[in-house]
C-alpha cells in the first residue's frame, strides 16, 4: 500500500528537478572543466571582508540580537534602509516599505508567483528564458506564453499582438545580461517595453541579477527606473551574482499593494530570511567596500568573457554561432541544425568539460541544437583548455553529419 504516491497534488505532476542542476551534480567533480553553472568566481569571493562583518554582526548587543533573534519578515532594516538610498541614487524611488529582503530571487519569483498565478493563469516570458522561473510558474500551473526575441530582448511588435490577444498576469523579463543568451535589451526597447505594457495595464516581474556585471561604462538601466509612480513593475536584485550566491540574500521592490499581499506568502515561506546573513551583508555594505568588489570582478570577468570569445572564434568550426555579450556570467551557442547539444553533452563530458544544453531554457520545446556557456567561473588556462576541447568536441559532430568541417 502506497500511503504517499497518490496524494500527490496535482500541481507537482511532470514539475521534474533542474535540469541544470542536475547536470550540475554530474559534472561537480575536479578534473572537470565546467561552464556549465552560473556562478561567480570563487577565488574573488571577499571572504576576509565577509569574515570581519560576520565579526561585526556580533559586535553589539542590538546586532547579536537582530542577527540571532527571528526578525521582521521584510527584511533587516538597516539593510532595507541601506537599498533605499542606493536605489535612490539610481533613480528609484523605494520608500522602505516597498522594499522586501528574499532568500534570493528565486525565491522573490515563487512569491510572486503564488500571489498572482491560479491554474491556467498565462504569463509571458521571451523565449528562451532563466530556467527558474519557467519551474516556478509551471509549478503553479501557469499557461507559458512565449514572446519571440531577437538580440535585443522581446520583439515589441510581436509582443504587442499577444497583448492584444491575451491578458497575462504579467511579463517577466530580464533586460540586462539575461541568463541564458547574455542579450540585453536596447535602452529603447526597454521603453518600448515598458509603455507597451502600461497601456494593457500589464505588470512587468523584472529580474535583474546581473545588471552590475557590465562590461561597459555605466551601468545599464532598469524598466524599474521608467516607473516613476511604482506601479507597473516589480523589480528583483540579488546579492549571489554580485557577493555570493551562498548567503541566498536578494531584495524585491515592490508596488505598496503587492508588498501587502506578499507578506503573508513570505510569512508562510520561511517568516524571514536569515538575519545572520542580512546583518552581515549590511556590515559589509557599510565599509563602502561593495564598489572596489565590483570593479575587481567585472574586470575579470570581462577579461574571461574576451578570452573565450577568442577562444571559440579559434577552435569552433564554421557554422556554429554565439552571442558577444556586454556584460553577466553568459554566451549562448546555436549550432547548425541536426545538431543535438544533450548528445553532445556526453560526448564533452567524456573530454572532462561541460556546458548546459540549451533546451531546458525553451517553454515549449525548441532549441535542442543550442548551449549556455559560462565564463566566470573558470581559470584563464582552463578556459583556453576547455573551449579547446568542445572545439574538437563540435569538430567531430560535424564530420559524423557529414558537414565540411573548417
Ligand atoms: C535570471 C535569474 N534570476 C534569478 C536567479 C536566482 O538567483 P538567486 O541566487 O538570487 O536566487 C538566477 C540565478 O541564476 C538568474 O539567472
Amino acid at each position: 500500500m502506497q500511503f504517499f504516491s497518490h496524494r500527490f497534488a496535482a500541481r507537482t505532476a511532470g514539475v521534474n528537478p533542474s535540469a541544470i542542476r542536475e547536470i550540475l551534480k554530474i559534472v561537480a567533480q575536479p578534473d572537470i572543466i565546467s561552464f556549465a553553472g552560473g556562478m561567480p568566481a570563487p577565488e574573488l569571493f571577499p571572504a576576509e571582508a565577509l569574515r570581519a562583518a560576520a565579526h561585526e554582526a556580533f559586535a553589539t548587543p542590538e546586532k547579536t540580537l537582530a542577527a540571532l533573534q527571528y526578525g521582521p519578515s521584510e527584511g533587516y532594516l538597516p539593510l532595507r534602509q541601506w537599498l533605499e538610498a542606493q536605489l535612490a541614487a539610481e533613480g528609484i524611488q523605494a520608500p522602505g516599505n516597498n522594499i522586501l529582503i528574499t532568500t534570493g530571487s528565486q525565491q522573490a519569483i515563487d512569491l510572486v508567483s503564488r500571489i498572482y498565478l491560479d491554474p491556467g493563469d498565462e504569463v509571458v516570458v521571451g523565449n528562451p528564458t532563466f530556467l527558474g522561473a519557467l519551474q516556478c510558474f509551471n509549478g503553479f500551473q501557469a499557461k507559458i506564453v512565449t514572446a519571440p526575441t531577437d538580440a535585443h530582448g522581446m520583439k515589441i511588435e510581436a509582443l504587442a499582438r499577444i497583448l492584444e490577444n491575451r491578458k497575462p498576469k504579467f511579463i517577466y523579463a530580464i533586460p540586462n545580461f539575461e541568463n541564458p543568451t547574455g542579450n540585453s535589451m536596447s535602452e529603447d526597447r526597454k521603453a518600448e517595453l515598458y509603455s507597451l505594457a502600461r497601456v494593457h495595464g500589464v505588470p512587468i516581474l523584472e529580474d535583474d541579477p546581473y545588471g552590475d556585471l557590465y562590461f561597459g561604462a555605466t551601468r545599464p538601466s532598469t524598466l524599474k527606473s521608467l516607473d516613476h509612480d511604482n506601479e507597473g513593475v516589480i523589480l528583483l536584485r540579488t546579492f549571489s551574482k554580485v557577493l555570493s550566491p551562498g548567503l541566498r540574500v536578494g531584495y524585491a521592490v515592490l508596488p505598496q499593494e503587492v508588498q501587502t499581499r506578499v507578506l503573508p506568502a513570505k510569512q508562510s515561506a520561511d517568516l524571514h530570511t536569515t538575519a545572520l546573513a542580512q546583518v552581515m551583508i549590511h556590515e559589509y555594505l557599510k565599509t563602502g567596500a561593495l564598489e572596489g568588489h565590483l570593479s575587481n570582478i567585472r574586470q575579470v570577468y570581462h577579461r574571461r568573457r574576451d578570452l573565450m570569445l577568442a577562444a571559440m572564434a579559434k577552435h569552433f568550426p564554421t557554422g556554429c554561432h554565439w552571442t558577444k555579450p556586454d556584460g553577466g556570467l553568459f554566451i549562448w551557442v546555436t549550432l547548425p541544425q541536426g545538431l543535438s547539444s544533450a548528445a553532445l553533452l556526453e560526448e564533452a563530458i567524456a573530454r572532462k568539460v561541460a556546458f548546459i544544453p540549451g533546451q531546458p531554457f525553451y517553454a515549449h520545446g525548441g532549441g535542442e541544437n543550442t548551449f549556455r556557456l559560462n565564463f566566470s567561473n573558470a581559470s584563464e588556462a582552463n578556459i583556453e583548455e576547455g573551449i579547446k576541447r568542445l572545439g574538437e568536441v563540435l569538430r567531430q559532430a560535424l564530420l559524423g553529419l557529414g558537414a565540411p568541417v573548417a
